[in-house]
């Protein structure tokens, strides 16, 4: 059957826009049934516009307080009623609510090769660690920063000449692979989450 998703992002959307390309070569079962964004002035909201994707905003700074925030979201992705939620850039920590509605329905994609760099500015740690290889990778959500068992994961070189921008540029065209690919895998019933590792059936 297919799938219900929604996507969820607080700013640029180029995932988001990778995951509408493949929903229109067919190349997910799915529909995407919202786009989700705590930032009135996503650019995403333009490019659901442009896809008829309807835009659901739950405005941050609207709400007095962060748990307040937590509840008007957690209730504008109960009324898509979804299969999936796919954070696509979303810059904010769930709280555990949400993230226990959607256990095993909820998959994000972070900048760089898990575990190692969590958090904010992952291209940036990777630089200044000094590493040789980076990457991405699509993870089910769990109530850990950027820990949940992982699904895919995309590497890039990291070269001499390399700056935050550079890296993070190679990233995220290997960015726009995986998160597809993942959401895919997911709408097609292909994923299995054993403990920390998520079996892939071909
Ligand atoms: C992407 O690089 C994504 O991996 C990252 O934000 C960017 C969003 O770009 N997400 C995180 O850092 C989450 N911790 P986009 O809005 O163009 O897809």
């Amino acid at each position: 059957m297919t799938k219900r998703i929604v996507v969820v992002v607080s700013g640029r959307g180029s995932n988001f826009q990778a995951i509408i390309g493949a929903l229109q070569r067919g190349a997910i079962p799915a529909d995407c049934v919202a786009l989700v964004t705590d930032n009135p002035k996503a650019y995403a909201i333009e490019r659901a516009n442009a896809a008829k994707i309807p835009v659901v905003i739950v405005d941050y700074g609207a709400y007095a307080t962060r748990e307040l925030y937590e509840q008007a979201l957690l209730a504008a992705l109960k009324e898509q009623n979804p299969d999936l939620v796919v954070l696509a850039g979303y810059m904010r920590i769930l709280g555990s609510a949400i993230v226990r509605e959607y256990a095993g329905k909820m998959i994000n994609i972070h900048p760089a090769l898990l575990p190692s760099f969590t958090g904010l500015h992952a291209q940036r740690q990777a630089l200044e660690h000094g590493v040789k290889l980076a990457g991405c990778t699509v993870h089910f959500v769990d109530e850990s920063l950027d820990g949940g068992p992982i699904i895919l994961q995309r590497c890039v070189r990291v070269l001499d000449d390399d700056d935050e921008d550079t890296l993070a540029n190679r990233i995220l065209i290997q960015e726009h692979i995986a998160l597809p690919e993942a959401v895919r895998l997911f709408c097609e019933d292909r994923l299995t989450i054993e403990g920390r590792s998520v079996k892939v059936r071909m």
